[in-house]
Formats: C-alpha cells, sequence, structure tokens
C-alpha cells in the first residue's frame, strides 16, 4: 500500500485493478493477517481466498464453520456485485452470487500489504459491480498452438482481472486446434503445423471439456470461434472439396515478398502470417454439410450461451456471397439455440440471424466504414463487444523495439494508448446500451508460449480489464491514467509471486517488494 499527503494529512491509497465503483479508505488501523486468522463462509470462496492468501503470503488460514473474523457470505443484490468491509477487527465480504465472492476475494487480495508488524489489509469500504456483463479475453491458438497447461494458466490470470469470458480462437489458415468427430481429418491433416514452421497441436473434446470446466470454476464461460469463411487455408489439407482456391493478391504476393514467406498453395501447411486469402466454397451443398457438422460438434461441448464464427478478412469471398453465407451461418448458430458472435465485418450481410452479436476490432477512431458494419448489429437487436486494435490488441507491440509483436494496429499500443479509452465513445450511436462488453484478443503470431503471452498481455491486460469492469474513463478521479499508472504499479509484487512474467514497461514506476 502506498501513503501519500493530501491536505496535510497522509491517507492511503489502496491499489485495486480494475478500479472499484466505490473505495473509502477510513483511517483507523488495518486488519492484521496472521496464520490464526480464520475464514468462514461457502466452501468454493473460502478455498479461493486460502489459496491466494496463501500463495501471496504463505500463511494458511484455517477455515471455520462461522464466527470467523473473514467472514464470505451471499446477500442479494446486482450481478457479480459484492460489497467489502475491513476494519481492525474483521474483514465482510457480502456478494450477491458465487462470482461476486471471487472477485470481492481477488480485490481482497490485491489489498494485501505488509508494514512493520506484518500482513495487514487496510481499512476500506468497498462496493462494487462491473460496468459491463461480457468482459472476455481471447487466445488465438491457432497461429501458434498453445496447450491445456498454457490455457488454464491464461484462465487463471484473466479471471483475477474479474474478466469472465475466454474466446478461443480455435482455426486459422495456418491449423485446425479442436477435435470434431464428425469431420476426423480436421484433426488428423491440418492440425500439425503453425506459424514459421513450429509444431501444431489440438485439443482432444475431453481437453476442450478441462477447458471449459477450468473456466467455471473460475466464473468463466468458453466462447469458441470458428473462422469461416475466410481463414480457412488449413481446412484445404483435410477436405479440399469445400474450399476455394487460393486468392493471390498483388498486396499479397508483395507482403510475402518482404518477409520472405512461400505464398499459399492449396493442400499445402501454410507458415506465414498474411491474411485473407482462404475461403470455403460458397453455395455449395458440401460446404454446407461441413459447417453444420463442425459447428454442431463444438456446440455440443460447449455449454455457454455464444459461438463465434469469424467472419474477418474474408477478401477471398466476393462481398455478395459473403453476405449470403454469413447470414446462413448465423442462422445455423442460432438454430442451436445460441447466440452467433460474429467479427464486425458480417454486418455487411443485411439478413444476419437477428439478435447476432459484432466484435469490432477497427480503431478507436473508426475508419473505413467500420464503424456502420459495427451499428448493423445493433440495428439487427444484437449488442457489440468492443475490441478497437490500437487499444486491446495484446499481441501489438508496447514499444517499437520490444522483441515481440506486431505494430500494423497504428504502431506500438503503450500501456497509456491502452488505458485512455472509453468504449462508449468509439462508434457514434452505440453506448453503454449497445455495447455488450469488451474483449482483448491476443493473436499468437509471434507468441510461442506462455512467457511470450505474459510479456504481452501485462499490464496492458490490466488496462482492458478497466475498460470492461469499472466505471466509465474519467467519470471519477480513480478511472484516470495517473491513477492508474500507479495502481497497477502495486500490482507488481502479486504477479511476480504468481509467476506472472510481465513486462516492467517504462511508463510505470513499478514497486518492487
Ligand atoms: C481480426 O483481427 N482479423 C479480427
Amino acid at each position: 500500500m502506498r501513503r501519500s499527503a493530501q491536505n496535510g494529512d497522509t491517507v492511503s491509497e489502496p491499489a485495486v485493478v480494475p478500479a472499484p465503483r466505490l473505495l473509502q479508505a477510513g483511517s483507523s488501523a488495518p486488519f492484521a493477517v496472521t496464520a490464526d486468522v480464520a475464514v468462514s463462509g461457502p466452501a468454493d470462496a473460502v478455498r479461493t481466498l486460502r489459496d491466494a492468501v496463501r500463495s501471496r503470503t504463505g500463511l494458511d488460514l484455517p477455515a471455520s464453520p462461522d464466527g470467523a473474523a473473514v467472514t464470505l457470505a451471499i446477500e442479494p443484490g446486482s450481478p457479480e456485485s459484492y460489497v467489502l468491509d475491513v476494519d481492525a477487527a474483521s474483514v465482510r465480504l457480502l456478494a450477491a452470487d458465487d462470482a461476486g465472492l471471487f472477485y470481492g476475494v481477488h480485490t481482497l487480495v490485491q489489498l494485501l500489504a505488509q508494514d512493520e508488524t506484518g500482513w495487514v489489509v487496510p481499512d476500506v469500504h468497498l462496493e462494487d459491480a462491473p460496468r459491463f456483463a461480457y468482459r472476455g479475453v481471447m487466445l488465438d491458438v491457432a497461429r501458434h498452438f498453445h496447450g491445456l497447461d498454457t490455457v488454464t494458466a491464461y484462465i487463471e490470470r484473466a479471471a483475477a482481472l474479474k474478466f469472465n469470458v475466454l474466446h478461443l480462437h480455435l482455426s486459422d489458415d495456418q491449423g485446425w486446434r479442436i477435435e470434431v468427430p464428425s469431420r476426423p481429418l480436421l484433426t488428423a491433416r491440418a492440425s500439425g503445423s503453425a506459424v514459421g514452421g513450429d509444431g501444431g497441436g489440438f485439443f482432444t473434446r475431453d481437453d476442450y471439456r478441462a477447458i471449459v470446466a477450468h473456466a467455471a470454476a473460475h466464473h468463466m464461460t468458453v466462447v469458441p470461434e470458428i473462422d469461416v469463411p475466410g481463414h480457412t487455408h488449413a481446412v484445404s489439407l483435410a477436405y479440399p472439396e469445400v474450399c476455394a482456391p487460393p486468392a493471390i493478391s498483388d498486396h499479397l504476393r508483395d507482403e510475402a515478398r518482404q518477409r520472405g514467406e512461400a505464398l499459399p498453395i492449396a493442400g499445402i501447411a501454410y507458415e506465414g502470417i498474411a491474411v485473407g486469402f482462404s475461403s470455403l466454397r460458397i453455395d455449395d451443398e458440401d460446404t454446407d454439410r461441413f459447417l453444420a457438422d463442425v459447428i454442431g460438434d463444438v456446440a455440443e461441448i460447449t455449454p455457454g450461451p455464444y459461438v463465434h464464427i469469424g467472419g474477418d478478412e474474408a477478401h477471398g469471398t466476393p462481398p455478395a456471397d459473403f453476405a449470403r453465407f454469413m447470414e446462413r451461418a448465423t442462422r445455423l448458430v442460432a438454430s442451436l439455440g445460441r447466440t452467433p458472435i460474429a467479427w464486425h465485418e458480417a454486418g455487411a450481410a443485411a439478413g444476419l440471424a437477428p439478435g447476432s452479436i459484432g466484435q469490432y476490432w477497427g480503431f478507436r477512431t473508426p475508419t473505413d466504414g467500420m464503424d456502420e458494419k459495427a451499428r448493423a448489429f445493433v440495428r439487427g437487436g444484437g449488442q457489440l463487444i468492443l475490441s478497437p486494435a490500437d487499444a486491446v490488441y495484446l499481441d501489438m507491440k508496447p514499444d517499437a523495439d520490444f522483441a515481440l509483436g506486431l505494430t500494423w494496429a497504428n504502431g506500438p499500443t503503450t500501456l497509456r494508448r491502452s488505458y485512455d479509452w472509453d468504449p462508449a465513445a468509439v462508434i457514434d450511436g452505440v453506448g453503454d446500451e449497445e455495447i455488450h462488453g469488451v474483449e482483448a484478443p491476443l493473436w499468437t503470431e509471434t507468441a510461442r508460449d506462455l512467457a511470450d503471452i505474459d510479456a504481452l498481455a501485462f499490464p496492458r491486460i490490466a488496462a482492458a480489464a478497466e475498460a470492461a469492469w469499472s466505471p466509465a474513463l474519467g467519470s471519477d478521479a480513480r478511472r484516470t491514467w495517473d491513477s492508474f499508472r500507479e495502481r497497477v504499479a502495486q500490482l507488481a509484487p502479486l504477479w511476480t509471486r504468481r509467476g506472472i512474467g510481465f513486462t516492467p514497461l517504462a511508463e510505470v514506476d513499478w514497486t518492487r517488494e
């Protein structure tokens, strides 16, 4: 905990990220966390708290049926909300539901600090609830495959920042990553490749079920994405009859030459990072059967309400064909009782399934009519997920010299740029009512393992968490860059203790323990 002078008084500034709705720091003595402090409440929340305190402090707090100094309980309130009261004698966490308890526990763990006496929690009254219902992170397991251990670790990292959705980008030109029983050749023939000739891999159905279960245990929903009709070169290794030949444009030739990459050839694994050349065959019964098989099998093992069907960068698909295809694909998802999500380009299609959700990945200031395509989802009775690429694409370089990452989204994305934007200020006519939530994607052209993912995602993922959870940018003194810069600095010891290899960007004066 930091102390700073205000009006001559010394006031505490407990650091919570994402910023809570209300935090009042008191002036009485802190609550001392010692090995005999008992915890009572619902078993899952007690376990979460005891595990988190043990990993942070080494203290093994006893669980107690009741009468404990640390009490966790459920009390009616808005979804995912909680109230936390700490004074010298007790810690009381009241939450509306299990998710609220989980988030309150993670707030409490962020408040843990060491003073001369040992571990303490400062005197605070804190009321908190999310701004948006959908708070996502996306992991691209197609450009590079990331296995069960990495995905479960990423779930734990994201959930601790109050994200509640894991979107898995399961298919792309470079590889197919999910077992589909009705189409066994996808994993047999199209999963072995990745960017740069690195090895591939895929999730079995049991792997995927394990991810879904681990996510659920951390109050996260898994959204599977099967990206169609573009980003489908890998399919040509398994079911060539449903794929159009690669569309080799002059732009693609130039890009490939500059990077020294081979051009895509149907039926041969693609290891480059260019986009926009592949397409499924449209208006083709084989393709329609293929899509129904794949989406049906993926939906079957997905308990969550959403299936993402991509729709981005389908430059190899003629526009009218693209529109008809996305209409059919969203209707297929809806027929399975799920809400379709698609990247904003699909808003070009007039007849998407009503209520389809669009994911906007243009810049904070929209270009090229991307905002109009995004607004079409709202006109169709749906909402938008905001993922402005020049703010929350975690795979962008944080500075020009960074070894990992890309720069196409308006150059490097500094921590400040990832923080200084508000979801309701991106697309005209799209305010809080029209916004389903915020999602921070991490594409993995350059990310080969968890260390790379950590180095790219942290600390900018914390800025995205704040856009998704906290009140609007600038709505109070805490929702400012200056406050965030100070608060995020104080997470460094916690992240280090958890083994998170964050990048100590020079924009922040990081706390050392
Ligand atoms: C995207 O970045 N192509 C969604």
